[in-house]
């Protein structure tokens, strides 16, 4: 078997971690076990770009349950967990390709491995082995039934290639549902970024300014948890309802250019590009930390910053301090890139599992039903999504409910009125 890891001696701990992860992943745990009855994914070759943390490994060790060969590479050069991807070849006997660090060269030969596997089913975070496809590797469409996209970027990125007439075979847009959007990216990345922020700076929140780029589900996530740890949080916004909405939930809203000048923390969790730039990191206070939780390293104009620097020199793990030409310092985490994946663990386990229960009953919908779909970006099907809800519900131990008949039928005529 062909792998690239850092360490394959790291596969003990690995292992012990990847099996704590699972004892909180009870809805994808069900998923396993149904398909190691069912074997619904026999002879399906998958090869997944994702973060290779605890939580992807259930979830490649499901898919292999389910009887597929399943190939694994990074979604982004620094998340990789090396003890995960260890354990993954030595003790799942499951390829990877993924090196926590590893440069751009690296992360695109790890894709083309990945690829060599020519899969029937593609799975995504960011879009990478799609965009790799399509333009390098169009002669792998023939053998594929279609793809599977994680993350809101991703989904925006296949969208426009459906738009364009581009795209060649059905994705499914796991970031879409329900069971995905509202709690991985709200309260998985609330936590993970917060943890992250605080693992690589282990500066105090409380009374501090607290500047979140972007209202969406994921800048939801990071301003409740950041006000819940006694922030002053500021939020900064494009769009005038989300704008509104973050001031009915209490928060400060102000362009970027006013929130540079007050904010002792930034983060961006837009998708967009160059949010934060050289005119603003002008305006910071001296120490301001600076850090994005989208999915691209593109939120930070590094590039302007650097121009406006005297110099740059590493303050900590994953803390680089910039030396302004006006004599403040800036210090960045994690070079731009996804701080809740850099210097913490990604969302946790209870979260990614109904994440990656829709990623795998995807891949399942995938086989049984690809044939029947165009090249278009589809959404998880409402039952598998509610029966997600009802699994992990049920994993709780939280009973809700039942409508009436008579509540069935008020629900379903016109007629009472005052
Ligand atoms: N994205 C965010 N957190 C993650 C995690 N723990 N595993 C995989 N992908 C993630």
């Amino acid at each position: 078997m062909n792998y690239d890891v850092k360490d394959i001696g790291l596969s003990a701990k690995g292992k012990k971690r990847i099996e704590w992860a699972e004892l909180d992943m009870p809805v994808l745990r069900q998923v396993k076990e149904n398909f190691a009855k069912k074997k619904p994914l026999k002879g399906v070759k998958i090869a997944a770009c994702l973060h290779v943390t605890t939580e992807t490994a259930n979830l490649a060790v499901t898919l292999k349950e389910g009887g597929a060969d399943v190939t694994l590479c990074a979604s982004n050069p620094l998340s990789t967990q090396d003890d995960v991807a260890a354990s993954l070849v030595k003790d799942y006997k499951i390829p990877v390709y993924a090196i926590k660090g590893e440069d751009n060269r690296t992360y695109y030969k790890h894709i083309y491995a990945t690829l060599a596997a020519k899969p029937n089913i593609t799975m995504d975070d960011g879009a990478d082995l799609v965009s790799v496809i399509h333009t390098e590797r169009k002669d792998l469409i023939k053998n594929i039934i279609g793809s599977t996209e994680e993350t809101t970027t991703g989904v925006i990125r296949l969208k426009s290639m459906a738009a364009g007439k581009l795209l060649q075979f059905p994705v499914i847009a796991v970031n879409d549902a329900s069971t995905k959007h509202f709690f991985d990216n709200r309260y998985g990345t609330g936590q993970s970024t917060l943890d992250g922020i605080l693992r690589a700076t282990n500066r105090l929140l409380a009374g501090s300014n607290f500047v979140v780029c972007g209202y969406g589900w994921c800048g939801k996530g990071v301003t409740m948890r950041a006000r819940g740890m006694g922030a002053n949080v500021i939020v900064t916004e494009i769009d005038p309802l989300k704008a509104l909405e973050a001031v009915m939930d209490g928060f400060r809203v102000m362009p970027i250019a006013d929130a540079a000048k007050i904010g002792d923390f930034f983060c961006t969790v837009t998708g967009n590009l160059n949010v934060i730039r050289k005119e603003h990191f002008q305006k910071m206070r001296d120490g301001a930390i600076v850090c994005n939780s989208g999915h691209f390293n593109v939120e930070l104009d590094l590039v302007g910053l650097k121009a406006a620097s005297k110099g740059v020199k590493e303050a900590r793990d994953f803390v680089e301090e910039y030396e302004l030409k006006n004599g403040n310092k800036v210090c960045v985490l994690g070079e731009g890139r996804l701080i809740n994946l850099a210097s913490a663990e990604g969302h946790p386990a209870s979260v990614m599992d109904m994440s990656f229960a829709n990623q795998a009953l995807g891949a399942d919908f995938l086989v049984k039903k690809g044939s029947t779909l165009s090249n278009n970006v589809y959404t998880v099907p409402d039952e598998i999504d509610k029966e997600i809800a009802r699994l992990k519900l049920a994993a709780l131990g939280i009973k809700i409910d039942i409508l009436t008949k008579e509540q069935k039928k008020y629900l379903a005529s016109w007629e009472m009125g005052t």
